[in-house]
């Protein structure tokens, strides 16, 4: 089968297009791929992640089709799908994984061993993941079908809600496995920095897993409202005030229980400075806000350097490590999707 295929295209700094692209095929380099599909994309979103690509903020290759958060219908499989068939509607988890390796079997998923030659972790469309081509398409490849794809059990059904199910790919699952990482639980306080759509979806998880209080932090009035809408308590950072002092009305204490960053490292200063960049805020506010012994997950992607008194500068930030153990995250969707 071959037709024609367009896909969005980073072109460059500020720059992406829509571009004619080949009809993806069942190979592997020279092999052919029979344990994969091919997907005609129903939805897709646009990313945290796509945005410090698009702005140039990683070394992004132009020419890199873009899109890690897929949903499609499946409208050719290769020999060694079984489980999978023409017309089924999947979720296409971002991280691509071979369910073969140590750490698939394990549940890391985010660092599959065989699908990346430079490193652990690949993903569609990605930056330094592998190459893979991304799915902000109209048709895609998707390997090692049967692992990696989550087939929604009614056509009708799926097609009725797929707005809400497009955000399974990633922006759920990832929030979801911050909360879940951060320990929080029955009774717990956490704070979420960040009310994009990974901050938000964390939020409703915390929600989702018993938490008492969750408060969500941003600078943008408008996300803040909606993380009110469905129960959140919010503190609006472009105000000067330190966050324990506005942590106290709510909480009773000045410190959460645990912390999840989904801002990461395009984070902005807190108060009437909010407009600039500041990559270590969100880290250090978390490190100050967080009880001795809470967790803390970055979610986002940050670059650490461990040794204080380098000054934070875009990609980097000031650390001290000293105050807490600091682990990076990235998010096995294919664990948190079977939960
Ligand atoms: N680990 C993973 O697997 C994974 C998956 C998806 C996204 N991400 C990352 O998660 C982050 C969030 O994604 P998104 O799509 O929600 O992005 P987004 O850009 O829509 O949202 C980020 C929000 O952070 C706010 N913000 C800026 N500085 C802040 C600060 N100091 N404190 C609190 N809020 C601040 C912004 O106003 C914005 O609303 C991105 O960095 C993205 O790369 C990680
Ligand atoms: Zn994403
Ligand atoms: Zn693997």
């Amino acid at each position: 089968m071959s037709q024609g295929n367009r896909g969005v295209v980073y072109k460059g700094p500020g720059k992406v297009a829509v571009e004619s692209i080949p009809f993806p095929e069942l190979s592997l380099g020279k092999r052919k791929c029979e344990h994969g599909v091919i997907l005609k994309v129903i939805t897709t979103n646009i990313c945290g992640s796509d945005q410090h690509m698009v702005r140039g903020r990683t070394t992004a290759p132009e020419g890199l089709v873009l899109g890690h958060e897929i949903t499609g219908e499946v409208i050719e499989c290769g020999r060694d799908v079984e489980f999978l068939s023409v017309g089924d509607i999947v979720s296409v988890p971002f991280n691509i994984a071979c369910g073969r390796c140590r750490n698939c079997k394990e549940g890391q998923t985010g660092i599959c061993l065989n699908v990346n030659p430079a490193r652990p972790g690949a993903a569609y469309g990605y930056v330094d993941m592998g190459g893979w081509v991304g799915g902000q398409t109209e048709y895609v490849m998707v390997p090692y079908a049967d692992f990696n794809l989550l087939k929604f059990p009614d056509r009708e059904q799926s097609m009725e809600k797929i707005g809400d199910l497009t955000l399974l790919s990633d922006i759920f699952p990832t929030g979801f496995h911050g909360c879940y990482t951060a320990g929080v639980g029955p009774g717990s306080t956490v704070y979420i920095a960040g009310a994009g759509p990974v901050g938000l979806a964390a939020a409703v998880s915390a929600q989702l897993l018993g938490a008492a209080c969750v408060i969500v932090g941003d600078m943008n009035p408008e996300r803040l409202e909606q993380a009110r809408k469905f129960g959140c308590e919010t503190l609006d950072l472009r105000q000067d005030t330190p966050m324990a002092d506005m942590l106290e009305p709510i909480l009773g204490e000045r410190e959460v229980d645990s912390a999840v960053d989904a801002v990461g490292f395009e984070a902005r200063c807190h108060g009437h400075n909010h407009a600039h960049e500041q990559p270590a805020t969100v880290l250090n506010a978390c490190m100050d806000i967080t009880r001795a012994g809470g967790r803390l997950v970055f979610l986002a992607f940050t670059s650490l350097k461990t040794r204080a008194p380098l000054p934070a500068k875009p990609g980097w930030v000031t650390c001290p490590c000293a105050s807490g153990w600091v682990g990076l995250s990235r998010t096995p969707s294919i664990p948190v999707n079977v939960q």
